[in-house]
């Protein structure tokens, strides 16, 4: 039994003050969410939310992580710095930084690699264009994203690595993957992590992300391949976010 997990990307949205109310508000709406809940801070405001969730059962995450130790690398953050922080969890390869900071398979292979590296859990980013589904290339694409992964660490680091899907057309858009078709990639992902090693695709969790809201979040969430979300819009709001905390 795979347990749900639903993450919360905030991507470039916080103030001190917006993030104080935001936690506070998760806080006092935890005591019945069964799920594992994680919440993805900018990273200037990782030690903010550090302070604030000490003894509490949500978890820390960073947006991205950069593939050096230390050193003259301008503007970038390191794993060592996001576990100073307390951080356990990163996101990596999420389609923003695919697309906008040209991110490709590799680059983001060997972030997930240096995340595995460090002790932190990559939140691993995959999905399709609404180009390339519509060309018939859904199940391509995420292969060989996918692949990159498998090629540099093995098939054994996704037993560490909590899996995305989130096709790009439905992430900040307000249109969803319907539950069918969410569904149908999660299990073409399953497979192809079975057809690697059956064990660790059953253990594997593939959390879906793109539009999830109070609204469709349980019946996406009962999916059979789908063990949780990663809210990017919804996250903002801490009783949106909490009431898919608790659709798992
Ligand atoms: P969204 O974003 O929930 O606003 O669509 C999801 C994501 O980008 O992770």
């Amino acid at each position: 039994m795979r347990q749900t997990i639903v993450a919360g990307n905030w991507k470039m949205n916080a103030s001190k003050e917006t993030v104080n109310t935001l936690v506070m508000g998760i806080l006092s709406g935890m005591s019945d969410v069964d799920s594992k809940v994680i919440v993805c801070a900018p990273a200037p405001y990782l030690s903010q939310v550090e302070a604030l969730i000490t003894h509490s059962q949500l978890n820390l995450g960073a947006q991205d992580l950069n593939v050096n130790a230390s050193g003259a690398f301008t503007g970038e953050i390191s794993a060592d710095m996001i576990k100073d922080f307390g951080a356990q969890y990163v996101i990596v390869g999420h389609s923003e930084r695919r697309s906008l900071y040209f991110e490709n398979n590799e680059v983001v292979a060997r972030k997930v690699q240096v995340a595995l590296d460090n002790g932190l859990t990559p939140l691993f980013c995959i999905g399709e264009t609404l180009e390339q589904r519509e060309s018939g290339n859904m199940e391509s694409v995420v292969s060989a994203q996918i692949q990159a992964v498998i090629d540099l660490s093995g098939i054994g680091a996704f037993k560490d690595i909590i899996v995305a899907y989130e096709p790009v057309w439905a992430i900040g858009t307000g249109v969803t993957a319907t539950p069918q078709q969410a569904q149908d990639a999660h299990a073409f992902i399953r497979l192809m992590l079975a057809k690697n090693d059956a064990d660790v695709a059953q253990t594997t969790p593939i959390l879906y992300g793109g539009s999830m809201n109070p609204g469709n979040a349980a019946e996406l969430i009962g999916c059979e391949d789908i063990d949780g979300g990663l809210i990017g819009g919804a996250s903002l709001k801490a009783q949106d976010f909490l009431q898919i905390c608790k659709a798992g």
